[in-house]
């Protein structure tokens, strides 16, 4: 078992490394694919402007452009990530908006400064600290007292079929990639909500609101099935699932991808099922 600095250094060698190269390559599309999620958060943040918010784990900065939208020129969005790629992303993205900082920063350790922030959001970005009740300790800290911590995060994995259903077909050949423990980071870390309410009492928030928000992928985004299987063997479990495996078993968990996506296209798009949590907290 990895200590919790054990972690958190992993998970800073990747989103700085290979998974943030891997997470750029498919930035747009992730705007497009996870943006009802991100509405229905930013709407159960009550951003408003001139508020002060803090955009936790804001990777290439979508989440961020429309933070600042909602904040306005009088209000200041300051968008942290630990990947230095994706900051230089989001910093370009919103270098016409000046009410918006981006830094390369880790979240879980990072010292925000003396000016509190009205609202902290993150977009599937708080899942990955060590210690996850020291990083949103920290983090309240930097909160206003009538502040709230608002974020999205995936459900479990069964509740999702847009990652399911590719991990089922292809760990029909290749083998299934080793689960991860119920306290290691990771995208579906914050599925359970008693971990997450834990979590976060612990670290000294009130008690958190938990909203359920389900939605469509479309794994093609129009482009018809054959993208859909692109991006399917290239994300999450699936992806794990088929790295390093021999070109003869890539080509059968492959094959029967596309025979379980191939029923779902319709009209070049290959809808399936997200779930995720909309968790809220007030300062305490
Ligand atoms: C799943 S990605 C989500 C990125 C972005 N919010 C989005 O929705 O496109 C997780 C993000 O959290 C960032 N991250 C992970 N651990 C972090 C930490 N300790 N401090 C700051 N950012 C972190 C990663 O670099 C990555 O950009």
């Amino acid at each position: 078992m990895s200590t919790a600095s054990e972690n958190q250094e992993a998970q800073r060698v990747y989103w700085d490394g290979a998974g943030g190269d891997k997470w750029i390559k498919r930035s747009a599309d992730i705007d497009i694919n996870v943006a009802p999620a991100q509405q229905a958060a930013i709407e159960a943040a009550g951003v408003a402007p001139g508020m002060r918010v803090l955009d936790v784990g804001c990777g290439c900065g979508g989440s961020t452009l429309a933070l600042a939208q909602k904040v306005g020129v009088g209000g200041k969005v300051v968008a942290a990530d630990i990947s230095h790629a994706m900051i230089a992303i989001a910093q370009a993205a919103t270098r016409r908006m000046p009410q918006v900082d981006c830094m390369v920063a880790d979240a879980a350790t990072r010292d925000f400064g003396a000016q509190k922030f009205d609202r902290m959001f993150s977009r599937f970005g708080v899942m990955f600290f060590g210690d996850p009740v020291a990083a949103f300790a920290r983090l309240r800290r930097a909160l206003k007292p009538q502040g709230r911590l608002t974020f999205v995060c995936w459900r479990p994995l069964p509740e999702n079929p847009w990652m399911l259903t590719p991990l089922a077909a292809v760990c029909k050949h290749a083998p299934r990639p080793q689960r991860p423990g119920p306290e290691d980071p990771g995208p579906f870390s914050f599925g359970d909500p008693a971990r997450v309410r834990r979590i976060l009492t612990e670290a000294g928030f009130a008690a958190p609101e938990f909203t359920k928000f389900d939605f469509d992928m479309d794994l093609a985004l129009g482009r018809g099935l054959e993208a859909a299987v692109e991006t399917a063997s290239n994300v999450g479990a699936a992806s794990a699932a088929l790295t390093d495996q021999p070109p003869e078993i890539r080509a059968a968990a492959i094959a029967e991808l596309r025979k379980e996506l191939a029923p779902l296209e319709r009209d070049g798009s290959v809808l399936l099922g997200a779930a995720v949590w909309i968790v809220s907290a007030a300062c305490g």
